[in-house]
């Protein structure tokens, strides 16, 4: 039980990652506050956290309202008496495949909102709180998208690189207090979001994107949620002491193995058929 004793707060706790990373933090004892807009979904999750046994708190909001955020961090602390842990994990897309000119001021705005300033809003908050005792542990959900080019979702990429960027200058401001800051950078997760991305790209076949996504990640599958919690809760744990200011990424090899340069042609050769046998047989299925 690496969090007993601990308070977490995560963002974004009604669904996909929030919600596996809050009964991950709850299996190993702590008590959880997840925030998320989405009333029915964070019942669901505290739940789940009640299921493992231990204590948690639902604040309905927009993390981007600094009043409803602050409202919502102040019942935590009458419930809990103080944070420990922050996961700053949520995040929303502009709607994939848009050219730059088909991406409204409105979509623009409404991503970097949601994104980053939820991220500032709630993370000078939680400092404030960890400076005082001198610990304290924030977690960033980035995204691979940060690091690679992508083509049709250019506000979110945007954002993410600002996940990165703040993750490491918090950390540069905090390490004297004993707060450790760091971010993850996770590949393609089965979440409710992937799900809604995949039936509004290929509506009615949403399966085929998953193939796709498949491919590109070098362990020919895409992740679960609860394989993203489980490195959350590492970064959150004293195994993590001496890491700040990195960004772990939970990808499936994207980022680490895609870019390479083959100089091995018969590696290549396989690679590619071993790609050309998937295809077919998934496409048998
Ligand atoms: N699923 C993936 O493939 C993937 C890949 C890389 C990064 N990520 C990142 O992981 C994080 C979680 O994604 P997910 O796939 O679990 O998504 P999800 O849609 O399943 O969960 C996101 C949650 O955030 C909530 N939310 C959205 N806007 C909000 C707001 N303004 N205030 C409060 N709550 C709000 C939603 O209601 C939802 O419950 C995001 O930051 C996303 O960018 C996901």
């Amino acid at each position: 039980m690496r969090f007993t004793n601990k308070v977490a707060l995560i963002t974004g706790g009604a669904s996909g990652i929030g919600r596996a990373t809050a009964i991950r933090f709850a299996r190993e004892g702590a008590r959880v506050a997840v925030f998320d807009v989405d009333a029915v979904g964070l019942d669901r999750t505290l739940e789940e956290i009640k299921q493992q046994g231990s204590d948690g708190m639902a604040g309905v909001c927009d993390v981007a309202d600094i009043d409803a955020v602050n409202t919502n961090i102040d019942r935590a602390l009458d419930r809990f008496g103080t944070v420990d842990i922050l996961f700053n994990n949520v995040g929303v897309a502009d709607p994939f495949r848009r050219g730059i000119e088909d991406v409204t001021l409105e979509d623009f705005d409404r991503v970097l909102t949601v994104n980053v300033r939820s991220m500032f809003i709630m993370s000078r908050r939680a400092v404030g709180i960890m400076k005082e005792k001198r610990s304290g542990r924030i977690i960033n959900n980035a995204s691979v998208c940060a690091y690679l080019p992508v083509r049709g979702g250019i506000a979110y990429a945007t954002s993410k690189g600002a996940v990165v960027s703040f993750t490491k200058s918090l950390a540069a401001e905090c390490c004297r207090f004993g707060i450790n800051v760091n971010a993850i950078a996770p590949g393609a997760i089965e979440t409710p979001a992937f799900r809604r991305a995949s039936e509004q790209l290929y509506p009615g076949n949403p399966e085929k994107r998953k193939l796709l996504i498949e491919l590109d990640h070098p362990v020919r599958r895409i992740a679960s949620a609860e394989e993203v919690a489980g490195v959350v809760a590492f970064l959150a744990s004293t195994d993590a002491s001496f890491m700040t200011a990195t960004v772990v990424h939970v990808d499936g090899g994207v980022t680490g193995i895609c870019n390479t340069i083959s100089q091995n042609a018969d590696e290549l050769a396989s690679s590619l058929e071993s790609i050309r046998k998937y295809s077919a047989q998934r496409k048998e299925k």
